[in-house]
């Protein structure tokens, strides 16, 4: 039976039957918040690259996070920016390091009602900018596990419930699961940046992380945009060696790889809406050629719909709450 006696607007015709019928609906408790903590700070600064967010003092962050939990927001991702940085980028490791202190305060303020899930890489705290420790002008991808196991037991001592490796390093989310497991910390998980492309769309986020290579860039260890049955192999590779979300990063571009990630394992997944997908929309939106809230819920349910289980996004807090306004 096809038109006439079919009439699939019938299904759209009051707000009540399009709630009754519609498939994906987003909530607060999708959503996941990317926050940067600035060693040494006292006070909250703006990031230019970045409207609406701040590299955070400590006291600024907790204010957030606060905000964050009334809102809805079950978690948040922290990116640290070392006061110093060096080769080997050693202040990720330190004990009293910038994400380590963050991680024992906020705890302390927000006990279980916040997942504290700390961004784990090298590419803040090594002074050439790239996400390992360097052999000549390349990364060594198993020096670069040393580190990064050391990192994720040091974040896991502070009170990390969830690490995020997000370096792209061959068998990272292996050396990190044994790590923590020797350690003591079986109950700490693992998010995996399991596919992660060299995108153009970084670009905000490394003035705001103050992350940026010195020289180069990261396609020697990132996905090539133009692939995507090798993205599926990095993500069965992650489930493998222990991941317990995996993520795909960017979102938009890559809603293809999303939906067949979701669809070929079923794992939880998560999906990065990263800086340069959010500067896009709030330079139109700043324009006045698009409504900002209006394209905000589309693209995060757009996200959801094809396959995420989580989101992270910059709009977090403004999503959660007008969501929560209904
Ligand atoms: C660090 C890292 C990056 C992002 C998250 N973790 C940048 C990069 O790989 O250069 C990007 C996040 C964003 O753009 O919002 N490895
Ligand atoms: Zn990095």
């Amino acid at each position: 039976m096809g038109f006439p006696e079919r009439r699939l607007r019938r299904l759209r015709r009051t707000e009540r039957l399009r709630d009754m019928v519609r498939e994906t609906v987003l909530g607060p408790a999708d959503l996941i918040a990317p926050l940067f903590v600035k060693e040494g700070a006292v006070r909250p600064m703006p990031i230019k690259a970045l409207p609406g967010q701040m590299q955070h003092a400590p006291t600024s962050l907790i204010e957030e996070c606060g905000a964050l939990v009334e809102a809805g927001v079950p978690a948040v991702m922290l990116f640290g920016i070392p006061a110093h940085k060096d080769e080997t980028g050693s202040a990720a490791w330190d004990p009293s390091g910038v994400v380590q202190q963050t991680l024992r305060q906020v705890r302390a303020e927000a006990g279980d009602r916040l997942v504290l899930i700390p961004d784990l890489c090298l590419c803040e705290y090594t002074s050439h900018g790239h996400c390992g420790i360097l052999s000549g002008r390349a990364v060594d991808n198993d020096a670069t596990l040393e580190a990064y196991a050391r990192i994720a037991v040091s974040y896991a001592e502070a009170g990390a419930d969830f690490v995020a490796p997000s370096g792209m390093m061959d068998g990272q989310v292996r050396a990190i699961r044994h790590a923590l497991d020797a350690a003591g910390h079986a109950g700490v998980g693992i998010l995996a940046y399991a596919a992660k492309y060299a995108s153009a769309f970084f670009e905000p986020f490394r003035h705001a992380a103050e992350s940026a290579p010195r020289f180069g860039d990261r396609r020697a260890y990132q996905l090539d945009p133009a692939n995507a049955d090798e993205a599926l192999r990095e993500v069965r590779l992650d489930i493998d060696e222990g991941a317990d979300i995996v993520m795909v990063k960017p979102a938009l571009p890559y809603l293809d790889v999303l939906a067949r990630v979701k669809a070929a394992f079923g794992m939880p997944t998560a999906a990065y809406h990263v800086s340069g997908e959010y500067v896009m929309l709030k330079a139109a939106a700043a324009n006045g050629w698009l409504d900002e809230t209006r394209a905000m819920l589309e693209v995060l349910t757009a996200i959801k719909r094809a396959g995420a289980d989580l989101i992270l996004t910059y709009f977090a807090r403004p999503a959660a709450d007008r969501l929560r306004r209904g």
